[in-house]
């Protein structure tokens, strides 16, 4: 696609598939801006019970989403100043932000902010509807998916996510990733499903490398060559 503006690259799949780690490989190899906009809803879950907001006050969650200073960078997530990036990844959180994600005036707020980073520089965009309502047009789309099985256990052996964290054993990560899965397939506004024009990856029982390699090869032809 032929655009004005520098280049989108979007990455969507469901938790555990790597889009992190691939995100963050992609965005290094090609010098862009990485921008991982799940923090964005764990940020507006962390302020809503900080501030004791009830999860399904829409226009409270709304005003949150909206106006909340909240900055990302390639490492720290802060929300009016406080450094959240700890925070925000605690069981109570995952479960508060796929909460706040099933939200439309949360998401109305949030798309618009998240569009607004493609004003500064080529940029690699992760998230769940990415490819299909942020950036319908972004010049490449990724479609990152694993096994149930091997999603839970990597997510299992994360240290921000994992086994231990708040005695959490393999099948309570595996029962609580099931849940926030279906949360995300099948809330009403912009629930995950696969853009018709995305390049699914299937990463299961390939390491890391090798997927980042391959994303990086597909995304470099398709920034070459166009759709
Ligand atoms: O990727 P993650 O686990 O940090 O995302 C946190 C929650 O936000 C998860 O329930 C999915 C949801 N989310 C979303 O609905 N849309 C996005 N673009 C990114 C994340």
């Amino acid at each position: 696609m032929t655009t004005a503006r520098d280049p989108v690259i979007a990455i969507d799949g469901p938790s555990g598939a790597g889009k992190g780690s691939v995100s963050r490989a992609l965005a290094q190899a090609l010098g862009y801006r990485y921008v991982d906009t799940g923090a964005m809803y764990r940020a507006v879950a962390w302020m809503a019970v900080h501030n004791g907001l009830a999860l399904d006050d829409e226009p409270a969650l709304g005003r949150l989403a909206a106006e909340a200073e909240l900055t990302l960078d390639q490492q720290t997530v802060t929300v009016e100043g406080h450094d959240v990036t700890a925070a925000i990844r605690t069981a109570e959180i995952d479960a508060a932000a796929a909460r706040v994600a099933r939200v439309p005036a949360v998401r109305d707020a949030l798309v618009s902010r998240q569009r607004g980073f493609a004003a500064a520089g080529g940029l690699v965009m992760e998230g769940r509807d990415i490819g299909t309502a942020v950036f319908p047009g972004a010049d490449v789309k990724i479609y990152l998916d694993a096994s149930a099985d091997e999603r839970a256990s990597r997510r299992a052996s994360d240290t921000a996510h994992g086994m231990g964290r708040d005695g959490a054993d393999l099948s309570d990560v595996a029962h609580a990733l099931a849940a926030r899965d279906q949360s995300d397939r099948t809330r009403q506004s912009s629930p995950l499903v696969m853009a018709d024009d995305a390049v699914l990856v299937d990463t299961t029982g390939i390491g890391l490398d090798a997927v980042v390699a391959r994303v990086i090869s597909i995304v470099r032809e398709r920034l070459e060559t166009g759709p």
